[in-house]
């Protein structure tokens, strides 16, 4: 889905960009993808991706763990 209709970023590229490694911060994003830098229609939304990305990273919360 697009998530910058600016410049034509998908949710599946802020994804890999964060997934990969290659930014890890909403500024990362801009950088890399330039979504976020034309009206800022999309930075909520980039916000959400990026808390996503780092919770994933961080792996499941406290509690969350599944028994196996
Ligand atoms: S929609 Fe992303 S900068 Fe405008």
């Amino acid at each position: 889905m697009l998530v910058c209709h600016c410049h034509r970023v998908s949710d599946a590229q802020v994804g890999s960009v964060l997934d990969a490694g290659a930014a890890r911060t909403l500024r990362g994003v801009a950088k890399a993808t330039h979504a976020g830098t034309g009206c800022g229609g999309c930075l909520p939304k980039l916000r959400e991706l990026c808390d996503e990305a780092k919770a994933r990273r961080a792996g499941p919360a406290h509690g969350d763990e599944i028994a196996v």
